[in-house]
């Protein structure tokens, strides 16, 4: 834990492009679980932003004939317009390229260089690099025809004097730091692929480029270009005051959660310790690994149409649905394949007929039976609602705490399920008929108000819009920003009295076509 802080990171992405749903995927976990520790009344610190140095970078705006500070300002503000589409609340942005981070990058480069350990040294690199990955590459680790594993491109041959992280003095306290530390890399299938890497050898690492002049310089040696992953790796630190803030430092660091994508967990998880350990810091208390998300069982790429832009399903589902469908639809940590057939099938289902429906449901009959004012309370009418929505509370949490997002909104949605079901048993509508029945008909609305009420609160962290919106239309006079699970969501806490008003639909249906 960071000191007093739950302190989450997302990667930061590479705007030689703009983003994908894959990207987006990764986005919205990271906000969905940021939100719920705020829920929770944690103090957070959710940190993304944008990797603007490198090769990759650099070729990006070569090929576009620009500088490659001029491509990174007029890429970055595509990548915030969709974080901000899709409610993504992140606490700060960091830009690679900012002065901020370059300060943070040449104290660590410093901390290391200057630890007394030799743990920098100069060497010749001969070898391979993949400048989609910017990554290192050994024979054995090729695909046939010698293409990069990960991106299916040819790599390139350099030979290149270099400055070199011994990252192989550090095997040893990494397994000692993971074995210390079962929980450090998260799920258990990472953990065991980052284990059997360490175990079968670590060798040093370049840190440094002289061929290309875009990112940092080292400190001690102007004509080396910090390599990329060492840069953007830093900037956890960075945005923490690693360089120019001890006190909120020591309050934030060490993060709590770096939630990346598999493809990058050998350098999170092995570069990234070892380099913290070499200068004196603290590593990260956790790295989740999440699964990679294809299209229709594709990978996706530009070329063969399934680089999806999220503006193409946000204009059709909107942000909430869109946040819903890849949070309830994939386990979290596992791959999982994108259909717009699955996700309107989600949509209309879980969204349109189930809490839409429940929601639209009760407050029309709010409407026309109390005048849209929520009755008593009367004893034994909730039925079985109240422990089913304190279970699912309770389960919510436990699943929300080991990141297992998936099952955490299904216990959400047996709240709605239940509450779908009750209405069915208790038939309000002929209650209604029945003037002996009235208290009846008033304990039932009140629970059915009530478990709205709680549901608001809980998918606030997943779909935050519909959430404002619906207690907007409950009628609530405290702010739902100032609500906290499981405090707020104890039974009981609708007033009577209070005004309901019918809006229009949360979800409207979307049509198969
Ligand atoms: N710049 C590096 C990260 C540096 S962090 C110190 C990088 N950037 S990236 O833009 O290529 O990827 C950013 C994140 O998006 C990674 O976590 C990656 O796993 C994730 N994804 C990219 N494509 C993805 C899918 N198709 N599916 C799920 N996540 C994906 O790597």
């Amino acid at each position: 834990m960071g000191r007093d802080v739950f302190y989450i990171t997302s990667p930061i992405y590479y705007p030689n492009d703009v983003p994908h749903i894959g990207h987006a995927y990764n986005a919205v976990a990271v906000d969905f679980i940021a939100r719920y520790r705020r829920l929770r009344g944690e103090r957070v610190f959710h940190l993304t932003g944008t990797d603007e140095h490198g090769l990759k970078l650099q070729r990006a705006a070569e090929a576009a004939a620009m500088h490659p500070q001029r491509w990174v300002d007029e890429m970055e503000p595509k990548w915030r317009e969709v974080w901000a589409r899709l409610d993504i609340g992140y606490d700060d942005y960091i830009r690679t390229t900012e002065p901020r981070h370059e300060a943070a990058v040449t104290k660590l480069l410093d901390a290391v260089y200057e630890n007394g350990r030799d743990d920098i040294y100069l060497g010749t690199y001969e070898g391979l690099y993949c400048v989609a990955c910017e990554a290192y590459y050994t024979e054995d680790d090729l695909r046939e025809g010698g293409l990069c594993p990960i991106h299916d491109r040819p790599v390139e041959h350099v030979t290149e004097e270099n400055y070199f992280f011994r990252l192989s003095a550090y095997a040893d306290r990494l397994l000692a730091h993971y074995e210390a530390n079962p929980s450090a890399v998260e799920p258990a299938t990472r953990r065991n692929e980052v284990l059997s890497t360490i175990k079968a050898g670590l060798r040093d690492f370049s840190i440094s480029r002289t061929t290309f002049d875009w990112g940092v310089p080292l400190p001690w040696d102007a004509k080396h270009i910090c390599y990329v992953w060492f840069d953007a790796l830093t900037n956890y630190l960075t945005a923490a005051g690693y360089a120019d803030d001890p006190q909120r430092f020591a309050e934030v660091w060490p993060a709590d959660v770096h939630l990346i994508g598999k493809d990058i967990i050998r350098f999170h998880a092995i570069y990234w310790p070892a380099m913290l350990m070499a200068a004196g810091v603290e590593p990260p208390t956790q790295v989740w690994a999440h699964g990679f998300l294809t299209v229709g069982g594709k990978k996706m790429s530009k070329t063969n149409a399934t680089g999806i832009h999220p503006f193409e399903l946000i204009d059709r589902f909107g942000t909430d649905s869109y946040r819903w469908y890849f949070m309830r639809e994939i386990r979290f940590g596992e791959d999982g394949s994108f259909s717009l057939e699955s996700m309107t099938d989600r949509h209309n289902a879980d969204l349109a007929n189930g809490l839409g429906n429940l929601a639209s449901r009760v407050l029309a009959m709010l409407a026309s039976y109390t005048g849209g004012v929520v009755p008593e309370p009367a004893e034994g009418a909730a039925d079985d609602l109240p422990e089913v929505t304190d279970r699912a509370i309770r389960r919510y949490d436990e699943h929300m705490l080991a990141a297992e997002l998936q099952q955490a909104l299904g216990a959400v949605w047996s709240i709605v399920d239940r509450a779908n079901g009750y209405l069915v048993e208790r038939e309000p509508w002929k209650l209604a008929k029945d003037p002996a029945r009235r208290d009846e008909l008033a304990g039932v609305l009140y629970a059915c108000a009530e478990t709205l009420r709680i549901l608001a609160i809980a998918i606030q962290p997943i779909m935050p819009g519909a959430a404002e919106r619906l207690w907007e239309q409950l009628g609530v006079a405290e702010p739902l920003a100032s609500q906290r699970v499981p405090s707020s969501t104890a039974w009981g806490g609708t007033r009577p009295g209070t005004v309901v008003t019918k809006g229009g639909a949360l979800f409207p249906r979307v049509d198969a076509d």
